[in-house]
């Protein structure tokens, strides 16, 4: 597979990471090695998750380039059970994801992420039990309501899911294209004039689809049982849904304004970044991607 991804925001986490005391990295989403590439070219061991299957093409090619690199095919929600499985014994000294999808999988059509492409609704990065079809052809007009506003911040979401409904009786939604002529039938309003009115629809289908907000979740819990005292953590999101998770977990967990722990704590997050880091101009100009990017990072301390 050609790489088409361009990793977002290199140099704000590069020049943060203090490389002398960065031996052992998590790269929780791997994608097309963007980001695990600049780390292991300034020497620290990486290890690289993501649950696309087609990263690991990519992730084996680095692999005979550098010894000090791991591929796991795994959901980073399942990040306790890759350590075990694998029986690593080494803490993190610095921790990243990049939410989301690459460009990789918008171009794959058997994801079909785009509403560019006329393909069949899955919109899974790996195989999942719900597809985008079965949300649209066997959700309830409640949850249909909730995932669309929830995470297509729909304001009419309710007329949306009433819509589907209805027109489900008489047609199966099998593709984006069958989906974007539903979305244009419902005469609901999609709002900007800034993004294509399919965007945020397929937003909230994805993000169900893959149930992206519970693994960051997950993973948020389960990660700071295997940090070093003063790991990084890294997280880049893409929508504000996202990045209120994260922001919530750092403050919900940091450190005190003297830099110690929290009542009943005895470990905690300094926080780095009291405001989201965006990309600088430069990058703005090379990589459309990185327009909504958000970078929030923590510092760990036990
Ligand atoms: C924005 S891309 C990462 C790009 C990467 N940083 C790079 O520079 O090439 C996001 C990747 O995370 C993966 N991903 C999303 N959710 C995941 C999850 N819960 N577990 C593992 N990988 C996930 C996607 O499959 C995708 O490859």
């Amino acid at each position: 597979m050609d790489n088409l991804h361009k990793p977002v925001m290199v140099k704000e986490i590069i020049e943060r990471i203090d490389f002398n005391n960065c031996n052992f990295f998590l790269d929780g989403t791997f994608g097309a090695g963007g980001h695990t590439n600049e780390i292991l070219l300034r020497g620290s061991k990486v290890i690289g998750l993501d649950n696309y299957k087609k990263a690991e093409s990519i992730a084996l090619k680095n692999k005979t380039i550098n010894k000090k690199f791991d591929f796991y095919q795994s959901n980073f929600k399942d990040i306790d059970k890759v350590i075990k499985k694998n029986r690593i014994t080494d803490k993190f000294d610095g921790v990243l994801l990049d939410l989301g999808f690459s460009s990789n999988q918008l171009q794959d059509n058997d994801v079909g992420l785009s509403f560019k492409n006329d393909v069949p609704l899955k919109m899974n990065y790996a195989d999942y039990e719900i597809s985008a079809y079965d949300i649209l052809n066997d959700y309830s007009e409640e949850k249909l309501e909730k995932i669309f506003s929830e995470y297509g911040e729909i304001s009419n979401s309710k007329k949306l899911a009433k819509f589907i409904i209805t027109y489900r009786k008489t047609n199966e939604i099998k593709s984006t294209f069958d989906f974007i002529e539903l979305l244009k039938k419902s005469r609901v309003n999609f709002g900007s004039n800034r993004i294509n009115f399919a965007t945020k629809p397929f937003q909230a289908l994805r993000i169900e689809a893959n149930n992206e907000l519970e693994n960051l979740k997950i993973f948020l819990v389960k990660i700071k049982q295997f940090l070093n005292n003063n790991a990084l953590i890294f997280i880049i999101s893409f929508h504000s849904l996202e990045d209120r998770i994260v922001k919530n977990h750092f403050k919900n967990y940091s450190l005190k304004r003297d830099l110690t722990f929290q009542d009943n704590q005895v470990w905690g997050y300094e926080i780095l970044t009291k405001r989201p880091i965006t990309a600088d101009r430069d990058e703005l100009k090379n990589n459309p991607r990185a327009r909504s990017a958000k970078l929030r990072v923590a510092r760990y301390k036990c």
